[in-house]
């Protein structure tokens, strides 16, 4: 059964790094380097989240994630490496750069339904937030 209405999930490989979606869960593990992926588990609610939890802004013309209440830092060693917006329709994510602040503008957003934000920390995984 699909459970999109549950939002992404995001699976990494442990072998060469591969990260991939899924929007439609069939329940199936994907697998990569000839073995199972490792799913990535949102985190939210827990100590932390002032600096990683995406804060969703619905503007006129697009969509804003920044990501923490309090700026994530962007530095080498600790970084949010992307961000992700859905609406259940339509994903989009953005890798970011070391040298721009963890705040990305994507496209406008159907409002209508849930709108879903991710941020993956190298450091503290992946947090999500909706709205
Ligand atoms: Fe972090």
């Amino acid at each position: 059964m699909p459970r999109e209405e549950e939002g992404l999930k995001f699976y990494r490989c442990n072998t060469c790094g591969n990260l991939m979606f899924v929007m439609i869960d069939p329940n199936v593990r994907p697998t990569c380097c000839g073995t199972g992926m490792e799913i990535l588990d949102h985190i939210h609610g827990t100590e932390g989240s002032e600096k990683h939890a995406p804060i969703i802004e619905f503007n006129q013309n697009d969509t804003t994630v920044q990501v923490g209440l309090q700026l994530h830092a962007m530095e080498p060693e600790h970084r949010i490496e992307w961000v992700a917006l859905t609406d259940g329709e339509r994903v989009e994510i953005q890798k970011l750069g070391l040298t721009t602040p963890p705040v990305v503008k994507f496209s406008k957003m159907n409002e209508n339904g849930k709108v879903r934000a991710y941020a993956f920390c190298n450091i503290h995984g992946l947090w999500q937030s909706e709205k």
